[in-house]
């Protein structure tokens, strides 16, 4: 946890945000597995709700006045029959204490104090329930019903918690450091240990124990996969075959639950082979060239495009693509090689606040999201400022369906040279991913440097 002041200064910078009314925000429960008492074996507290009250158990709610500036957290103390099974735990008085709000009540209470505000005909803001029994809640607390919960989330309260949570503080950036420290290891481990005739799930096993050995966890179902072509893998039943290439796409999270966030490719033997080296490097030097393209204010869209147009350029000299670069890539012709975007926010969550509204955390008045294909998917491409932190994370596919419907509709085939694209079917993918954050008078990498070289993953590879 931080300091107490840390969190009573973040309430108060929301309060500048948002005027009037209450908000509520509902922190998470444990999901029980297969009957109540055995719960998934991860309990995760929703982001927002650990920026501002920094509590990391369940059955906890807390409510802002921003009338009054008064704050309140609402839970249940245990009783002796719940020491006996989970062993003594904080009053939730003391619980409060810690993040600096003194008013507490049992859960029972908040209907009740609910509807007090309601019937002074004052707003209670909410944020976008990504869990059903947060759905349920907001019917028996606030009573607005299931089908009308999306219509009455507060977009005040959300475009002021994305305001104060884009921009990370230098103790968020440790923590962030922390997980990369986490993520590293992570990395390194599956690099230096998999090897021919292993199933893709022994590296996963590894990589996760790691997360948990060093006080951790996963920030997302790592992505280890010998089909990288497949750009959400989460299937590790594949064994790894010489002659292959492996996408890990992994991230640790910190005991605070900042995230991490990292893609190496690798060759499953010790060696790429030439045509994974020509595509290899392509994809490095856009990565590279889009990560010192960083630095505040420049549009993240903007460098994206610069990723798009390197990818092209590295396409074309390999004969794969044709014509004017500008131009493919103003049609989106690289799509079908890149179709992603470059990155996304990361911070408590690996994705930053997605739960929020990807738009109002990557867009605003001056950028909206492209329909194209491809581009639509760019998470991130409002202007940059110091302290926001971000995946930077280009990569190569060829997805043998994609390419056989464009094929087939003669897509963009101005750009792109169909017959040399078929000797790359079995290809797969490669993705490079790192970390960044926007500093004062450019950008730093965060974390230590994981291989990426081809002569560096060759070497780790050749142990
Ligand atoms: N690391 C997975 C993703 O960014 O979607
Ligand atoms: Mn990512």
């Amino acid at each position: 946890m931080f300091k107490t002041e840390i969190y009573v200064e973040r309430r108060k910078r929301l309060r500048e945000l948002v005027k009037s009314g209450l908000a509520l925000f509902l922190g998470n429960d444990e999901v029980a597995m297969n009957y109540p008492a055995n719960t998934y074996p991860y309990f995760r507290q929703d982001s927002t709700f650990l920026y501002f009250f920094g509590l990391d158990q369940p059955g906890l709610a807390a409510v802002m006045d921003f009338a009054t500036g008064k704050e309140f957290i609402f839970g249940n103390d245990i009783d002796i029959e719940d020491i006996v099974w989970m062993g003594p735990q904080p009053t939730i008085k003391e619980l409060a204490e810690k993040v600096g709000i003194r008013e507490t009540a049992p859960f029972s209470k908040l209907a009740e104090f609910l509807d007090e505000a309601k019937a002074k005909g004052r707003k209670i803001h909410y944020l976008p329930p990504y869990r059903g029994e947060h759905i349920v809640k907001i019917e028996t607390l606030i009573g607005v019903p299931p089908s009308k919960v999306k219509k009455g989330v507060s977009e005040e309260l959300v475009k002021g918690v994305v305001a104060l949570r884009s921009v990370k503080n230098p103790e968020e950036i440790e923590e962030i450091e922390k997980a990369m420290e986490i993520t590293d290891s992570m990395h390194l481990k599956a690099m230096e240990a998999a090897k021919p005739g292993m199933f893709e799930r022994e590296i996963v096993g590894l990589e996760k124990g790691i997360a948990i050995s060093m006080g951790g966890y996963l920030s997302f179902p790592i992505i280890f996969t010998v089909h990288g072509e497949t750009l959400h893998n989460h299937c590790y039943g594949n064994i790894l075959k010489e002659g292959q290439i492996v996408i890990n796409d992994a991230g640790g999270e910190s005991s605070m639950h900042y995230a991490g966030d990292m893609t190496r490719t690798f060759p499953v033997g010790k060696k790429f082979t030439t045509k994974q080296k020509e595509i290899y490097s392509i994809v490095l030097e856009t990565q590279l060239n889009a990560i010192s393209a960083v630095k505040p204010g420049i549009m993240y869209k903007e460098v994206h495009m610069l990723a798009a147009k390197t990818v092209t350029k590295g396409l074309k000299d390999l004969g794969l693509m044709k014509g004017d670069v500008d131009e493919a890539v103003a049609h989106g012709a690289h799509a079908l090689f890149f179709p992603h975007g470059l990155g996304h926010m990361m911070g408590l969550d690996v994705h930053d606040m997605e739960n929020l509204g990807e738009d109002y955390v990557g867009y605003d008045e001056t950028v909206s999201r492209s329909d194209q294909f491809g581009l639509a998917y760019l998470r991130l491409a409002k202007a940059l400022k110091p302290g926001f932190v971000f995946t930077v994370e280009p990569g190569i596919y060829f997805i043998p369906e994609l390419i056989d419907q464009w094929k087939k509709d003669k897509k963009l085939e101005q750009f792109i040279n169909y017959d040399k694209v078929e000797g790359y079917r079995e290809f797969g993918g490669i993705r490079i991913e790192d970390d960044v954050l926007v500093t004062e008078d450019g950008h730093r990498v965060l974390g230590k440097y994981v291989p990426k070289k081809i002569e560096d993953v060759e070497a780790v590879r050749g142990r």
